[in-house]
């Protein structure tokens, strides 16, 4: 089937590669032509599992091109997808400016009965925008359906969770006008949920919701162990037992970031106001989250007092591991407020330092972790990567001024850190 995907980011390329590699004809589209320059020359500028091997793959086959131009992408597509980006604009409501832009873009190359697919998360009402710029833009005029597909992929898995999404949420007025959308996801063989267009929008934004929810409902009892004395992972090894509640989106630490839930959830609170409808429970959440790193540097304030002229060494800065993605990274609003007190700051990241540099300069970027920990006055581990895990602690303690880590993600056991001789202040233990 020949299909067009708009929008070339984390998003619209690894379900271009996706649908390229179930045999498809997709041509992937983006505005922003050095991205597209680089994925023309084979360089993937996104770090994302498989993703690079998937989108090279078919591109030599021939199944997956890469271009800038809209008469080039659109006409002949029998699905359009719409996977631009979505921001937080004014008053944390969802910015719609690139997705209309993009929709009247593309009306003017339509084919007839094509089926227009928004995998962007928008808010409710955004499927009757989108349609009404495709009556007023397409000339000639056309035969054209509007569907919602919101996407569930995450970052650092996202081509796994493409392959295999634990479902697919269709948006539509009738099953039959979607039916080259069925084609396209039939070879994945999961379960479709066909449901009315206001719905399927409002399901990304209630489940991102309920996600972000859960990590600031364990932040919220993390802090409570550590007022209380209590430990956190034997908390949420006794809540994760029961099947009710299971163990997903429990992890403490320094609260959701990225360029989904802190998105997503503002734009959930801004348009239930707005519906006259206050979701109190989404203000909470927001608030806990955003009350993590001043509460993780009050606790370096305990440890270390007056943080001005103390070397600080960060060990992670995507938002989470597996990606290059820097966006809302709790890490960075660290690293910022470290600075903002007069501490100087080294870090290192496996993967996200190029992309860290262009947001926060004053920083002493390293190539590995070790570099970062000479001489450094305490160590804090901001992101989970694995490769931080198998560290070599003795290693670490000898670089170190002083035997300190501050542990944002609780990666280590704080009694071999106790035998190590470092003082070790984790979350909610
Ligand atoms: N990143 C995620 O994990 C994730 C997961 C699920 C849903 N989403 C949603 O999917 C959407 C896309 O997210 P993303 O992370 O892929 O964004 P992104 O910023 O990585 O990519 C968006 C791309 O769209 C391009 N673009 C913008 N305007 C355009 C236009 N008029 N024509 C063509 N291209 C245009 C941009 O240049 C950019 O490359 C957002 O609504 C987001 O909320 C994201």
């Amino acid at each position: 089937m020949r299909v067009c995907v708009v929008g070339a980011g984390h998003v619209g390329l690894v379900t271009a590669a996706v649908f390229a590699d179930l045999g498809n004809d997709v041509v992937c589209l983006d505005i922003d032509q050095d991205k597209i320059a680089a994925l023309q020359d084979g360089q993937v500028p996104i770090f994302e599992p498989g993703l690079s091997e998937m989108v090279l793959r078919n591109q030599g086959a021939g199944r997956l091109t890469l271009t800038s131009s809209y008469p080039e992408a659109v006409p002949g597509a029998e699905v359009v997808f719409l996977a631009v980006d979505t921001p937080t604009g004014s008053d944390g409501r969802a910015d719609l400016t690139n997705l209309r832009a993009a929709t009247a873009e593309l009306a003017q190359h339509l084919s007839d009965e094509a089926l227009v697919v928004v995998k962007s998360t928008v808010p409710v009402g955004s499927g009757s925008i989108v349609r009404t710029i495709l009556e007023e833009n397409c000339r000639p005029e056309r035969a054209f359906e509007v569907a919602s597909c919101p996407e569930f992929l995450r970052e650092g898995s996202a081509v796994a969770d493409c392959l295999r999404p634990d479902r697919v949420v269709i948006g539509c007025s009738d099953p039959e006008t979607v039916a080259p959308l069925v084609r396209l996801y039939a070879p994945l063989e999961r379960p479709l949920l066909f449901m009315d267009v206001n719905s399927a929008e409002l399901v990304k934004y209630a489940a991102n919701s309920f996600l972000a929810m859960r990590i600031s409902f364990v932040n919220s009892i993390a802090d409570l162990c550590e007022e209380m004395d209590a430990d956190i992972g034997q908390v949420i090894k006794g809540i994760s037992a029961d099947t009710r509640i299971g163990g997903h989106y429990l992890s403490p630490g320094l609260g959701y970031g990225g360029s989904c839930f802190p998105k997503d959830t503002a734009a959930l609170a801004s348009f239930s106001a707005e519906a006259g409808c206050p979701f109190t429970i989404i203000e909470a959440v927001m608030e806990v989250n955003r009350q993590r790193i001043p509460r993780f540097i009050g606790r370096l304030h305990n440890v270390l007092g007056d943080l001005k002229g103390r070397e600080i060494a960060v060990l992670g800065l995507s938002f989470k591991p597996d990606t290059e993605d820097v966006r809302e990274s709790r890490s960075l609003e660290l690293v910022q407020a470290l600075l903002a007190e007069g501490a100087r700051v080294r870090a290192y990241d496996p993967v996200a330092v190029p992309a860290a540099r262009r947001v926060v300069r004053d920083v002493r970027y390293c190539s590995n972790a070790y570099e970062a920990a000479d001489g450094a006055d305490a160590l804090v581990i901001a992101t989970e990567w694995n490769e931080f895990k198998l560290l070599d602690l003795e290693r670490m303690g000898d670089l170190l001024r002083q035997r300190i880590i501050f542990d944002g993600r609780n990666t280590y056991s704080p009694s071999e850190m106790k035998d190590l001789g470092f003082q070790y202040v984790s979350v909610g233990r």
